[in-house]
């Protein structure tokens, strides 16, 4: 039984890392430092535990993660994560056997990312000591036009060019259902994430169809859907799939969910908050988080991205995190897309910052507030 226990712990140990060296290999590159150094680290745990067993495997049954004959709690943050990398190259088996080295893992790790990213059709080859079970898929980015975004799914498609505000009434139902029955429709959001990888594809600009705010107690609305919008041009020119895109749309749709338990007096209120009220302000994460955690169809990256947007990336910001920890990759892109809509959008207490002063902002706080890397590709995606 403390066996069991104590292979569980590494075994996570170990996928958790091999997540992040995955999303790291994606985001930077496989010879960057911090991706060299999670190869290394979730190596030398892969080792650990082949030191005790012959070989590990790790099978991949619809959305649950199974290694031996353990269920992963889905709950982990990583396990959609690999889940999706693995299926993405028609994985649905990976096997570790005892002697393996780290040019082997290393390659492996490159190879999942690497192809993510250009979205090859390549068949993976098992190596000495790592087996792979591959089904036949023949992965196709239906963002080209393969039927992934098909209008039958989501009602119809309007005409171009989109224009985000005509969905600021449906935002509104469905935020009004989260405020009075804690409830939430995702489909009437999926419907609205649709649009944006439709705008993507066009290659429309997205500073030409943020949803316009026209009035103060709008701006709940139009900052979700920007939000979003922001945060899957980024993801979209990060190399992140279609499949993906909607999923973190979703995330950043949702970033500020807890906000809809803030009393509106306290949100829209034109002077200094007192200490209660900012604490009430500040307790929106975690709000945000509680609620999306009990919702049905919300992923574990909603969840994560409502609680951390106001950490910043030096770790600073709210709430304050228990250990030292990364942030994740995607709460970090809509932490920027948060602050820019936040500083162009009319609020009571302060007149809307031009894009040029967010933009120099955000420029500036490049390395404390936010990721550099991801701040570059901001703003090549705002000032296409
Ligand atoms: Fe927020
Ligand atoms: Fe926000």
């Amino acid at each position: 039984m403390e066996s069991k226990r104590i292979f569980l712990e590494n075994i996570e140990d170990f996928l958790g890392i091999f997540s992040g060296a995955l999303t790291n290999c994606l985001l930077y590159s496989p010879n960057h430092p911090q991706t060299a150094n999670l190869m290394k680290r979730a190596f030398q745990i892969l080792r650990f535990i082949l030191d005790d067993k012959l070989k590990i495997n790790i099978v991949v049954v619809e959305n649950k993660l199974i290694v031996e004959d353990i269920v992963i709690p889905s709950q982990k943050v990583f396990v959609s994560n690999l889940i999706k990398k693995l299926r993405r190259n028609g994985i649905e088996s990976l096997t570790f056997v005892r002697g393996l080295e780290f040019n082997e893992f290393e390659n492996l790790i490159k190879d999942l990312a690497t192809r993510i990213e250009k979205e090859e059709i390549k068949k993976m080859v098992s190596t000495a000591h790592i087996k792979l079970g591959i089904i036949d898929i023949s992965f196709q980015s239906s963002y080209e036009g393969k039927g992934e975004v098909k209008s039958e799914e989501y009602g119809k498609i309007p005409d171009f060019p989109l224009n985000m505000g005509n969905y600021l009434g449906l935002i509104k139902e469905i935020f009004d259902e989260v405020k009075k029955k804690r409830k939430i429709e995702i489909s009437g959001l999926t419907k609205i994430i649709v649009n944006f990888l439709l705008a993507i594809k066009k290659e429309l600009k997205p500073l030409l169809i943020l949803a316009p705010m026209k009035r103060y107690d709008q701006y709940v609305y139009t900052h979700a859907i920007n939000v979003g919008l922001l945060t899957c041009y980024q993801a979209s020119n990060l190399g992140f799939s279609p499949e993906d895109i909607k999923e973190i749309g979703l995330a950043a749709m949702l970033h500020d969910v807890g906000k809809l338990f803030v009393p509106l007096k306290i949100l829209n209120k034109n002077g200094p908050l007192t200490e209660k009220e900012w604490n009430i302000v500040q307790n929106h994460p975690i709000e945000g988080a509680k609620f999306l955690l009990e919702a049905e169809g919300i992923t574990p990256l909603a969840v994560q991205v409502a609680y951390e947007h106001h950490m910043k990336y030096d770790l600073s910001g709210y709430p304050k995190p228990k250990y030292k920890k990364q942030i994740n990759i995607i709460t970090q892109m809509t932490s920027i897309s948060d602050f820019y809509d936040a500083l162009v959008s009319k609020r009571p207490y302060r007149k809307p910052l031009s894009h040029e002063e967010a933009i120099q902002l955000i420029y500036w706080k490049s390395g404390t507030d936010f990721n550099p890397k991801l701040v570059s590709n901001f703003l090549n995606i705002i000032s296409k």
